[in-house]
């Protein structure tokens, strides 16, 4: 990990977190958009109550404990308000850092 980065933007009601994140031009990486890869991990840092609740590919792949500290899967988040999330940037694929 080389860099952080943290974001706040708005998207209409429904829309799908990463797709909202790729069109607001935001660095957010991800690589299967289908909950698989964990790439799109981000954390919530406000407005939690606006997302979708977690799907089963989040609790798989996340496990509770980081669902529970807000940890999210952008691909499989739904935004129905104002939120505000940060993610990591990773560059020459370095992969996740523990949370
Ligand atoms: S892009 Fe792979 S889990 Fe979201």
């Amino acid at each position: 990990m080389i860099g952080d980065s943290a974001s706040t933007f708005q998207v209409a009601a429904g829309s799908n977190l990463l797709q909202a994140a790729i069109e607001a031009g935001e660095s957010l990486e991800y690589v299967c958009k289908q909950g698989r890869c964990c790439t799109c991990k981000v954390k919530v840092l406000q407005g939690e109550k606006n997302l979708s609740p977690p799907t089963a590919s989040e609790a798989q792949r996340l496990g509770r404990d980081k669902i529970k500290r807000q940890w999210r899967l952008a691909c499989q988040s739904r935004v129905n308000g104002p939120i505000t999330v940060s993610h990591r940037v990773f560059l020459g694929g370095q992969g996740e850092s523990s949370v």
